[in-house]
């Protein structure tokens, strides 16, 4: 998938957000090193704290298919007024770092700009055991 169907499917993935609480609908997609594909969207709850963001639930998902390694992750936060407001949080970083995630595709909804970034941009010196 080329930059632009990733984010096409990013911000499909988002329409399935359960977020009634921030209505802040964020979708993900993740591609593994033999070009395999997961989504994922944000799934909130009504204990705030026991919330899922998009990134996170896209990467679990292929963690949980057998998937170790993966090259990409595209993320689209649809309600997001602008590029700046639809960065991953440090929290998904850190997960995108568990799996080799190396290049970032970001974007909010239609129309927006779109830009790409590597895991040592969004987080430098990061922790790994
Ligand atoms: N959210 C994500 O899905 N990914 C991020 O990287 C940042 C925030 C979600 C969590 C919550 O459901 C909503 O966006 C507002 O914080």
């Amino acid at each position: 998938m080329n930059r632009d169907e990733l984010v096409g499917t990013a911000r499909a993935a988002a329409k399935n957000s359960y977020s009634p609480y921030s209505n802040f609908r964020v979708g993900a997609v993740v591609v593994g090193e033999n070009g395999e594909v997961f989504t994922g969207a944000n799934v909130e709850n009504a204990a705030y704290p026991s919330s899922n963001c998009g990134e996170a639930t896209a990467i679990n998902t292929a963690v949980a298919a057998g998937v170790r390694k993966l090259d990409t992750l595209a993320v689209a936060c649809i309600d997001a007024s602008d590029v700046e407001g639809a960065y991953p949080c440090g929290r998904c970083r850190q997960i995108m770092s568990e799996f080799g995630i190396e290049k970032i595709i970001v974007a909010g909804g239609e129309g927006s700009e779109i830009r790409e970034h590597t895991l040592d941009d969004l987080l430098p010196h990061r922790f790994t055991i």
